[in-house]
């Protein structure tokens, strides 16, 4: 069974994903500890409401990833998902967590990731390209922004009347269905990080 660590910034609905699917049964994990980058983040109030820890990471004081490496011990965490996570993870907790962090991002990497591409701007960027496809990427964390080795994708039709609107609500139902069923590979042990890459057993 995991013990994770859910990192959020926004609304969390990828948490809620996640908590659903360990209800339902279907990811052998627990979630230890919920962390936000903001005080405000409403994913906090929601993992609060069903009695879940949580934290806030302050990103502006010196010593943020020993913080966030001694609540993670605090409550046990053996792995991580950046959940809608908007900052960057300090590369000592990268390091700490190496090859047990995933991230899930609203787009088909390693295209539309990176420094500055999240939640609408990625939507709208797949807009202005006129790509006719996008989707959900679930890759293992490094240093930078939206790189690692892939563990899973799914595709989504770009239609043309598409707003950066509709084209996340489509990309966010795959999320939900992805980020799990990531999750639970990671929990059976059957992913291998081999020459930069998520081999699947
Ligand atoms: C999700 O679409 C997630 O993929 C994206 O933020 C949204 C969070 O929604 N993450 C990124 O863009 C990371 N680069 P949620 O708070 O409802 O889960």
């Amino acid at each position: 069974m995991l013990n994770i660590a859910v990192f959020v910034s926004g609304k969390g609905s990828n948490l809620r994903a996640i908590h659903d699917a360990i209800v339902q049964g279907t990811l052998d994990a627990r979630i230890c500890l919920v962390l936000g980058s903001r005080p405000d983040a409403p994913a906090l109030d929601w993992a609060a409401s069903e009695g879940i820890p949580t934290g806030v990471i302050s990103h502006r004081s010196d010593d943020t990833d020993s913080a966030i490496l001694g609540l993670l011990e605090e409550h046990g965490a053996d792995s991580i998902a950046l959940a809608g996570y908007l900052k960057l993870v300090p590369p000592a907790v990268v390091r700490a967590f190496q090859h047990r962090m995933l991230n899930i991002h609203p787009a088909l990497l390693p295209a539309f990731g990176g420094s500055g591409m999240y939640g609408r701007h990625v939507h709208e960027a797949v807009l202005a390209a006129g790509v006719k496809v996008s989707g959900a990427t679930v890759h293992v964390v490094d240093e930078e922004y939206d790189r690692g080795p892939i563990v899973m994708q799914e595709c989504v039709p770009v239609l043309e009347d598409d707003t950066a609107s509709t084209l996340a609500s489509r990309v966010l139902e795959v999320e939900h269905r992805l980020f799990p069923r990531a999750l639970q590979l990671f929990a059976e042990n059957r992913v291998n990080i081999e020459n930069g890459k998520a081999i699947i057993q």
